[in-house]
C-alpha cells in the first residue's frame, strides 16, 4: 500500500522525511537539483544535515522549539470581534480568528487539499527522491497555487465556496473600508513532515506601494486616516501618508488552518509590525532567532489568518509527521489592480453558482461562459510541466 492510497492533511502521516532529498535542495524549470543561496528558497545555514526523523541534530532542533517556538501572548480572536480583529490587523500586519470555518467546510477543504497533494505527490522523484520538488521552492513545500498549470485553485469548487463565509466577510468589509474588494486568486500551501528547512523571510509579490491615487486616498478617508491641522496647515504631511499608505494594504490573503498549528509541524512565522518596512527582510544569515520563533503557534484547525502580504513572513521547519497544509484566497483593495500576472481564473461555471456577494467581488477572475482557464486541472511542481500544460490550451485535461 501507497502512503498516498490514503492522503490525509491532519493526524500522523508516512508522507515527508525523503533522506535522499538533501538539505536545502531545490530544482531548476526542468527538475535539475541546485542549492540557491540568495532570494526566496535561499538556503538556510542553520539547517540539520540529514533529512531524518531522529538525527541528532534534528532531536536538538526539536527540543529547542518544543521549548521555545511561537508568539507569546499571541491573541486569537473570534468571528464577532470585527473592531478588535481590524485594530490587531492594522498593528500587526497580521491576526488570527478561530473558528472561521465550520465543521463542515473543515472537511471538505481537509479533502479538497489532499486530493490536490495528492496530484503533486504521485509524480514521482529521480534518483531515489520520493518526490519532485517544486521549481525554486525549498524541499518538501508546496504551493497549491503556484503546482497549478493555471496559477490558481479558483476551478475548483471548494476553494471558490470559501471566497464568501458568514464569518469572513465582514472583517474583510472593515479592514477594506467597504464591500468593493475583489478576488485575486486562491492558492495557499503546505509543508510536509520533514520540511527542515526554514524559508527566508519575505514580503508576497512586489505590494511596496508608496503611490497614493485618489480612489486610494479616498479609501483611507473611509478607513479614518486625517491629516491633523494647525491653523489650517497640515501639521505632518509625512505622518498622514504612512498611515494612509498603511491602513490601506493593496492585497489581503486569509489562510485557512487544516490543522492545529503547533510548536512542531511549521506553523506559519510572521513578524508584527513589518507591513510597512519599506527595506528587505534579513536575508537567512542575518535573520535573529526571535524571528525564527515568532510563529502562530495555538492557532486551531478551521482558524484563519487574515495576512496583509506586505508584512515580513516565512516557513519554517516541519518536524513532526503531520502534513501543516493552508489552503488560501487572495483579495485586493478596490483602487488596487495587479499590473503582473493577474489572469482570470474562475471558470464563469463555478462563478454562476456562488452567493451574489461572491459574484460581485468574483467579477475580475471570472472567464467567459465555456472557457476554461488554461492548464486548470494540471498540479505539477515542475515549472516547465506547468508551462506545457498551459499551452496546451484551455481544455480539462482527462482524469
Ligand atoms: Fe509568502
Amino acid at each position: 500500500m501507497s502512503e498516498l492510497d490514503d492522503l490525509k492533511v491532519y493526524g500522523e502521516s508516512d508522507v515527508g522525511w525523503c533522506e535522499l532529498t538533501l538539505p536545502n535542495e531545490t530544482v531548476d524549470d526542468t527538475g535539475h537539483p541546485f542549492v540557491q543561496e540568495t532570494g526566496f528558497s535561499a538556503a538556510d545555514p542553520r539547517v540539520p544535515k540529514r533529512r531524518v526523523y531522529d538525527d541528532p541534530a534534528v532531536c536538538a532542533l526539536r527540543e529547542h522549539l518544543r521549548a521555545h517556538n511561537g508568539i507569546r501572548g499571541l491573541e486569537i480572536l473570534e468571528p464577532r470581534e470585527i473592531e478588535r480583529a481590524a485594530r490587531i490587523f492594522f498593528r500587526d500586519g497580521f491576526v488570527v480568528v478561530r473558528d472561521v470555518l465550520n465543521t463542515h467546510e473543515l472537511a471538505r477543504w481537509r479533502d479538497a487539499s489532499a486530493r490536490a497533494l495528492k496530484q503533486i505527490l504521485q509524480i514521482p522523484g529521480v534518483n531515489g527522491r520520493k518526490y519532485l520538488t517544486e521549481s525554486y521552492r525549498l524541499p518538501h513545500r508546496y504551493s497549491y497555487g503556484t503546482s497549478s498549470a493555471s496559477r490558481h485553485l479558483l476551478h475548483d469548487p471548494v476553494w471558490a465556496s470559501m471566497i464568501d463565509l458568514p464569518t469572513t466577510t465582514p472583517i474583510l468589509t472593515r479592514l477594506f473600508g467597504g464591500p468593493d474588494y475583489h478576488v485575486l486568486g486562491a492558492g495557499g500551501d503546505l509543508c510536509l513532515p520533514g520540511a527542515i528547512e526554514y524559508q527566508a523571510l519575505h514580503s508576497d509579490g512586489d505590494r511596496e506601494h508608496f503611490q497614493m491615487p485618489p480612489l486610494r486616498a479616498e479609501r483611507a478617508r473611509r478607513l479614518g486616516v486625517e491629516p491633523r491641522l494647525r491653523g489650517g496647515i497640515e501639521e505632518q504631511p509625512a505622518r498622514t501618508l504612512q498611515l494612509a499608505v498603511e491602513r490601506t494594504p493593496p492585497v489581503i490573503t486569509i489562510n485557512f488552518l487544516m490543522t492545529d498549528m503547533t510548536w512542531e509541524n511549521g506553523p506559519i512565522r510572521q513578524i508584527p509590525g513589518t507591513q510597512m518596512r519599506p527595506g528587505a527582510a534579513p536575508d537567512p544569515t542575518d535573520e535573529p532567532e526571535w524571528m525564527r520563533l515568532s510563529t502562530l503557534v495555538g492557532a486551531p484547525a478551521g482558524a484563519a489568518i487574515f495576512r496583509d502580504t506586505r508584512a515580513w513572513h516565512g516557513g519554517t521547519p516541519n518536524l513532526s509527521r503531520e502534513i501543516r497544509a493552508m489552503p488560501n484566497v487572495e483579495y485586493m483593495a478596490p483602487w488596487y489592480q495587479e499590473e503582473r500576472g493577474f489572469r482570470p481564473a474562475m471558470p464563469y461555471e463555478i462563478w454562476a453558482g456562488l452567493s451574489p456577494h461572491a459574484q460581485r467581488i468574483s467579477m475580475l477572475t471570472r472567464l467567459p461562459k465555456g472557457v476554461w482557464p488554461a492548464g486548470a486541472g494540471v498540479m505539477h511542481p515542475l515549472a516547465n510541466e506547468r508551462r506545457a500544460a498551459k499551452a496546451s490550451g484551455g481544455k480539462l485535461p482527462p482524469d
